[in-house]
């Protein structure tokens, strides 16, 4: 059966897309066969961080019983592949979220893991399942932190097991929550520590994953640490100082 990693968190805009599209790809680097899902179908942006443009069907298909989502499945970078959102301004409802579980078990089985990118808030509920496992994604702030906490209920409430958090973001300011408050609050291991990251920004322009664009910069060396760690594997950096200063420093 695949292996369903859902990427969540309570306050929006905290990294969720870019994560999920990351530890995707990273997952595809180190070896297997992934598939990333955009369940947010009011805000849709993964296509944009994956360069996948205007695909013609999506998830939405799916839910309005047209297609299966085998049908929806589009190549991505690393061979990972993408099924988009589509758009509606509704949001889920009951009869969607049924179909969603639904189509979550048709996956094909050479997939091996489902990476999903969740919703924010309480949409998120629609999309966990018993048997998933859940990364909880915070910023270092206090209303990020207590949000966090109000999806990691949630989720474990729809059955599903927090594996772990992640902090995203980090500039390391005296003002920020530490990691050791984080996993106090949440009662879960900070399993990734990334920093705020104006190669993220810059990736997102050129429509490629910062993975794949910048992979010496920290933030990919955490997000492979993490995708490594989620397999069982460890990963040992192969880029020395000196060539991440260079690419800090674009020289
Ligand atoms: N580590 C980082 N450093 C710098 N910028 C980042 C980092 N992570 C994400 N961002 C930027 O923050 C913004 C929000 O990210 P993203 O869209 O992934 O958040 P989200 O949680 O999916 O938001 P939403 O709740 O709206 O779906 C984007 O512009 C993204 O490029
Ligand atoms: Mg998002």
């Amino acid at each position: 059966m695949t292996r369903v990693i859902v990427v969540a968190s309570g306050k929006g805009g905290v990294g969720k897309t870019t994560l999920a599209a990351n530890i995707a790809v990273a997952l595809a680097m180190l070896g297997k066969r992934v598939a990333v899902l955009d369940a947010d179908i009011v805000m849709a942006n993964l296509e944009i961080i994956m360069g996948l443009k205007n695909p013609p069907v999506a998830l939405i298909d799916v839910l309005q019983n047209k297609l299966s989502i085998e049908d929806v499945m589009f190549e991505g970078p690393r061979g990972v592949k993408l099924i988009p959102a589509g758009i509606t301004l509704n949001g889920f409802n009951e009869e969607n979220m049924e179909m969603l579980k639904a189509a979550l078990k048709e996956v094909p089985r050479d997939i091996e893991i489902l990476v999903v990118d969740a919703p924010a808030g309480r949409d998120a509920a629609m999309v966990m399942d018993a048997g998933q496992e859940v990364l909880i994604v915070t910023s270092p702030e206090v209303s990020s932190v207590s949000d966090a906490l109000k999806m990691k209920i949630l989720a474990e409430r729809m059955g599903a097991k927090v594996i772990g958090g992640v902090m995203n973001m980090v500039e390391n300011t005296p003002q920020e929550v530490k990691v050791h408050e984080v996993e106090a609050t949440l009662d879960v291991n900070v399993i990734c520590k990334i920093p705020y990251d104006k190669n993220v920004k810059k990736a997102l322009h050129y429509e490629t994953p910062f993975v794949i664009k910048y992979p010496r910069s920290k933030s990919s060396q955490e997000v492979m640490k993490l995708a490594a760690g989620l397999i069982g594997k460890r990963y040992s950096p192969k880029y020395s100082l000196l060539s991440r200063f260079k690419e800090i420093f674009s020289i």
